[in-house]
């Protein structure tokens, strides 16, 4: 969604804007724009379409060493130059730019303009400029409070005023929000992927505080304007983690990854002495999760399949009745929240509102709920009371694969913990951490088999329709094969689990809507061979992903073989051949991988 960026120092403004915008493209966006305060006042400059438009339109030597940048997804009214960000006050002395959405900028707008502003777009955010501007507060800071007082909604804002031209003043409410600290020079951004190229030393706001930045400095401060004092962190984030490098897609780039990511999400948490995990961050003692009597898992779209996963082998490895849903429809309905249910939000960015909320939902009726999170410092992981991070790096593409196999990877390690304060034996334990151990290899293997599988995709490719289909443990392989797909080669593909085929969804079946059937050898083999069986018969193509052994008799057009690891772990595995056939898929029609239509990185909006 929308990204912010800002820049006081002693460089000149402008490219370092453009560069921090750059690294945002990723989010998705339809706009750009920045305001760079110079000696001869404010340059402001927008361009409807890429920030390679809006860099193509700067005048060459923009002089000015303070600025703020943004890309625009748009909220309130449509992608026009005059709605893209920075919005200004009516005599162009205050700039500013917003990620999020004012809840009562209609009737803010109302106000003003009874008072007499002209507005000169559509957006909620001019609100904003014109309420900094109109306040007559004595300096920048008090006069940005007085706007925020005023606000209801979710905000991440940074401002620019020529009256006081040597600050940037940010606020975060429900939006992330970053300072980055270099030497005699300041960065401000919503995503560390716009600053690692310059610090790794950062200051996460929370929400209802504000700051004020200067090139030497800064000052962290609440809505009542009580010093915070926050001092910074460092990150482990390094510019060519988000660099494109050789690959020719970061999802690519992801994809051929996780091998050593995997590898060091595991590094100091395997106890194989024991045969259980290692989480120290979770801040919950043996006794404790001992009491837990059932764990609900939360997240949103492919976050919730791999939840689905993660109930799956919650269930198996600790025997404890566990289930999944999707966070953005948990928020809605008044859950019930029970003082002996594990609750865990699963979640790539860490910022997705849906998932955010019903975190926040939890804790208020008295829940406990831990994160699995990748984004370090991101709103979810600060709000839960514990947690596992990902560790699998920044994940640029708007698909999410290296952070979905860390999400399972992190499901079998708390799976793990869980069981082994209950019933599941050493050795079962010590199994699983063999398994565990053996990943790395066995994703290093499926990708190997990478020009196979791009064969295979590109004879789906041409399908309107497809089916994945699955059972149990395959069956959230399945949902997210399905969805990788229609996100990103824009085919409708739907996920059905294999026992329910033959209840309707078999009346579809022909040779123009090929199946991709999740066959793993285990105690199911035989039924999901029949089902693959029972399509062939109509005249179905079937690619089947499978483990090497399956006996298959002929029922698949083609197999697509993945290591067999233990069969709690598998689904971690038979999910990369997904990745690989959604990508090959785009990438046979020619589409923008990293950047599918529609979509944003982060889904910070309800
Ligand atoms: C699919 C995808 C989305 C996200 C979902 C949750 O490739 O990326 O379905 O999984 O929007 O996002 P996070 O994990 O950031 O909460």
């Amino acid at each position: 969604m929308c990204g912010i960026v800002g820049y006081i120092g002693r460089q000149p403004a402008a490219p370092i804007l453009v560069e921090g915008l750059n690294r945002l493209e990723y989010r998705g966006y339809d706009s750009a724009g920045l305001s760079v305060l110079g000696p001869s006042g404010a340059t402001t400059l927008r361009r409807v379409g890429r920030v390679r438009d809006l860099e193509a339109a700067l005048p060459r030597r923009l002089a000015g060493t303070v600025g703020i940048g943004h890309t625009r997804w748009a909220t309130h009214g449509p992608a026009t130059e005059a709605n893209a960000h920075p919005h200004r006050s009516e005599d162009d002395r205050v700039a500013v730019v917003h990620n999020g959405i004012i809840d009562n900028a209609a009737a803010l707008r109302a106000g003003l303009e009874a008072e007499g502003v002209t507005f000169s777009s559509d957006t909620d955010t001019e609100v904003v400029a014109h309420l900094v501007r109109r306040s007559d507060a004595a300096t920048l800071d008090e006069r940005v409070l007085d706007a925020v007082d005023r606000l209801v909604g979710t905000y991440a804002l940074a401002v620019v005023d020529q009256a006081d031209p040597d600050r940037i003043v940010v606020a975060r409410n429900g939006s992330p929000l970053i300072i980055g600290v270099g030497d005699k020079e300041m960065f401000v951004a919503s995503d560390v992927a716009a600053l690692v190229r310059h610090t790794s030393s950062v200051i996460h706001l929370d929400d209802g505080e504000l700051a004020s930045v200067t090139a030497r400095g800064y000052r962290t401060f609440t809505r009542d304007a009580a010093d915070t004092g926050r001092t910074p962190t460092t990150i482990d984030v390094e510019a060519q983690d988000v660099e494109l490098g050789a690959h020719a897609s970061f999802m690519a780039k992801e994809i051929a990854e996780q091998p050593e990511t995997v590898a060091r999400m595991l590094g100091g948490r395997l106890d194989t002495r024991f045969g259980t995990a290692r989480l120290d961050g979770l801040n919950i003692t043996p006794r404790e999760l001992r009491a837990f009597t059932r764990v609900k898992i939360l997240g949103c779209g492919s976050a919730f399949y791999v939840g689905e996963l993660g109930a799956l082998m919650i269930e198996e490895l600790a025997r404890i009745p566990a289930h999944a849903e999707a966070a953005s429809e948990f928020r809605y309905r008044n859950p019930i929240i029970e003082p002996d249910t594990l609750y865990i939000a699963v979640s790539q960015s860490g910022e997705t509102a849906d998932t955010a909320f019903a975190v926040r939902e939890i804790q208020r009726k008295g829940g406990r709920v831990i994160g699995l999170v990748n984004v370090v410092g991101s709103t979810i992981a600060r709000e839960c009371d514990g947690g596992i991070y990902l560790h699998a790096g920044p994940e640029v593409s708007v698909a999410s694969t290296k952070a979905l196999t860390h999400m399972g990877v992190g499901f079998a390690l708390l799976a793990l913990l869980l069981g082994r304060v209950r019933d599941l034996s050493v050795a079962d334990g010590q199994r699983i951490i063999a398994g565990l151990q053996r990943l790395p290899d066995d994703i290093a293997a499926v990708l190997a088999g990478e020009d196979r599988i791009a064969e295979v995709a590109r004879g789906l490719a041409t399908a309107q329709s497809l089916f994945f289909i699955g059972r149990v443990r395959g069956f959230p392989v399945a949902r997210e094969g399905a969805q990788k797909l229609k996100e990103i080669s824009y085919r409708h593909a739907e996920a059905y689990q294999t026992s329910e085929l033959k209840h309707g969804p078999l009346a579809l079946i022909e040779e123009s809507l090929p199946t991709v059937a999740v066959i793993p050898q285990d105690e199911l083999t035989e039924r999901n061979v029949a089902a693959a069986e029972q399509i062939r018969a109509r005249g179905g193509r079937v690619v089947a992903v499978t483990h090497p052994g399956v006996e298959l008799d002929g029922v698949a057009d083609h197999r697509i073989d993945v290591p067999h690891n233990e069969p709690e772990l598998d689904p971690i595995l038979l999910m990369i051949p997904m990745q690989l056939l959604a990508l090959h898929a785009a990438m046979t029609r020619g589409l923008d991988i990293d950047r599918p239509r529609n979509l944003a990185k982060s889904v910070t909006v309800e």
